[in-house]
C-alpha cells in the first residue's frame, strides 16, 4: 500500500536549474500529527526544511533561489516516524535540463519528456534523449514521446543540444499498475 501522504513538487520536476524557486508539500491524510519536509544530501545527511534551507509554512517548504547543494532526495515525515516515498531533486548549473517526473509511472501511461533551457522558455529545439547511455529515436524535436509506458522503460535519461549542451541523468521509474483478474 502506499503511505497517505505525498510529497508535491513545484515546478514539478525532477532537474531545476540553479536560482530558481522550489516549492515542496505534503499533501494527503494531513492532520495534527505535523507533517514537515525533510531531504537527504551528501553533505548534511538528514535535515528539516526548518533547519536553514527553506522557509517553512505548515507543511509547506518553499526555496527560494536553488544551489547545487539542494541536490539529494527529499521526503514527508509525520512526527510518529511516517514517510512518503522519497523523491529525487537535482540542481544543475548549467544551460540545459531534462524535464522528467519525480514519481514514479504507472505502467501503461504516456510520458513526455521535454528538454529545457535556461535562456529561452521554448522548447522547440533539436535536442537528442538517451537512455542509459543510448541515443534513443528522434521523434518531435525537443520531445520524447511514451505513448504506453512499460517497465522496460525504467532507466536512466538525459537530454542533449548540439551547441547548448547536455543535462543531467535522472532515474525514471515505472510503477506496476493494475492487476487484472481473470475469473
Ligand atoms: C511557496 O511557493 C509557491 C509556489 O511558488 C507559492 O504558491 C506559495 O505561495 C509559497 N508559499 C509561501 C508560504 O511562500
Ligand atoms: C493522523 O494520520 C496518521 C496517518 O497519516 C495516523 O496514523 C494518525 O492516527 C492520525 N492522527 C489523528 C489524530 O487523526
Ligand atoms: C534517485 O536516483 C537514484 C540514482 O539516480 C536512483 O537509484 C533512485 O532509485 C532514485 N530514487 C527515486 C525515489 O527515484
Ligand atoms: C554557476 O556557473 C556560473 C558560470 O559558469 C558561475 O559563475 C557560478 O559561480 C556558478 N554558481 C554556482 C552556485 O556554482
Ligand atoms: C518567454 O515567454 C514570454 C511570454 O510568453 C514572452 O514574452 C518572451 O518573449 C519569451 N522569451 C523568450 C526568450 O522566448
Ligand atoms: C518549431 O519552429 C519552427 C520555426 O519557428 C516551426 O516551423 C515548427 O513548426 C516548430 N515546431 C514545433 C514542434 O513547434
Amino acid at each position: 500500500a502506499s503511505p497517505p501522504v505525498s510529497l508535491r513538487v513545484s515546478p514539478n520536476r525532477t532537474q531545476h536549474f540553479t536560482s530558481g524557486p522550489l516549492s515542496l508539500s505534503c499533501e494527503g491524510e494531513i492532520n495534527s500529527t505535523g507533517w514537515r519536509v525533510r531531504r537527504y544530501t551528501h553533505r548534511e545527511r538528514e535535515s528539516d526544511c526548518s533547519s536553514g534551507w527553506g522557509s517553512v509554512t505548515g507543511s509547506t517548504c518553499n526555496i527560494s533561489s536553488l544551489s547545487p547543494s539542494h541536490t539529494g532526495v527529499y521526503w514527508c515525515e509525520s512526527e510518529s516516524g511516517e514517510s512518503s516515498n522519497p523523491v529525487n531533486i537535482t540542481v544543475h548549473n548549467g544551460s540545459v535540463i531534462l524535464e522528467s517526473p519525480v514519481h514514479p509511472v504507472p505502467e501503461g501511461d504516456p510520458l513526455t519528456l521535454h528538454c529545457l533551457y535556461r535562456h529561452t522558455n521554448s522548447s522547440n529545439l533539436t535536442a537528442k534523449f538517451y537512455k542509459d547511455g543510448l541515443p534513443l529515436q528522434p521523434q518531435t524535436p525537443g520531445e520524447m514521446t511514451i505513448r504506453t509506458v512499460s517497465k522496460s522503460d525504467e532507466g536512466l535519461y538525459h537530454c542533449k543540444h548540439p551547441e547548448r549542451g547536455e543535462s543531467p541523468q535522472s532515474w525514471i521509474s515505472v510503477r506496476g499498475e493494475k492487476t487484472f483478474h481473470i475469473i
